[in-house]
């Protein structure tokens, strides 16, 4: 599968991030709230880039599954473990495709009354947008190409593969 974006070039782009992020939340402390299971590893990266205190939590949501579309309808398959009303939070995710999950998943977070959220993705594919959504932290804008690596899977398969690759559309239907 052709490599879209080398470990590389995600290493140095993480780590751009990381030192954002630190400037911007400097005397602050952070809760890293990642995506599972596709932002796992992007979480991993990004919050060792960040060298400010950070705390993680996990979120799950009902994912695509096996068929490649969305069916519109996000469901929370398991919540934050800790509270975070009055603190800082980033969610992390790992693709920002249609817009869906993160749309929901904001709503849901602003209902604990963080102190501040904002949204980190590793990829994000302004094309495929159903609903408006925006993340403040992006590592890569892509065009509308199916990808697997650095977390993210094709019916949970590929999820170690340290490039982002592509995967063949004609095997997707995308
Ligand atoms: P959406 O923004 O609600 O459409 O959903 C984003 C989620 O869809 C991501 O967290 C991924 O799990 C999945 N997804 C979207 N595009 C891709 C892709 O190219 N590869 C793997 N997963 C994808």
């Amino acid at each position: 599968m052709e490599v879209l974006l080398s470990r590389q070039q995600i290493a140095d782009r993480v780590a751009e991030l990381g030192a954002q992020i630190t400037l911007e939340y400097a005397g602050k402390s952070v809760v890293l709230i990642g995506v599972l299971k596709g932002a796992a590893i992007f979480l991993a990266d990004l919050a060792r880039a960040i060298k400010v205190d950070a705390t993680f939590d996990f979120v799950a949501v009902s994912s695509y599954g096996r068929a490649r579309v969305s069916s519109g309808a996000v469901k929370l398959i398991k919540d934050i473990d800790n509270p975070i009303e009055g603190l800082h939070v980033i969610l992390v995710e790992d693709i920002l495709d249609t817009g869906l999950t993160l749309s929901y998943l904001r709503g849901l977070m602003l209902q604990h009354k963080p102190a501040s959220l904002k949204i980190a993705t590793c990829l994000d594919k302004p094309d495929r947008r159903l609903v408006p959504m925006d993340a403040d932290y992006i590592a890569f804008k892509i065009p509308n190409h199916f990808v697997i690596g650095y977390g993210m899977d094709y019916a949970e398969n590929y999820r170690n593969v340290e490039d982002i690759r592509l995967f063949p559309e004609e095997a997707v239907g995308h």
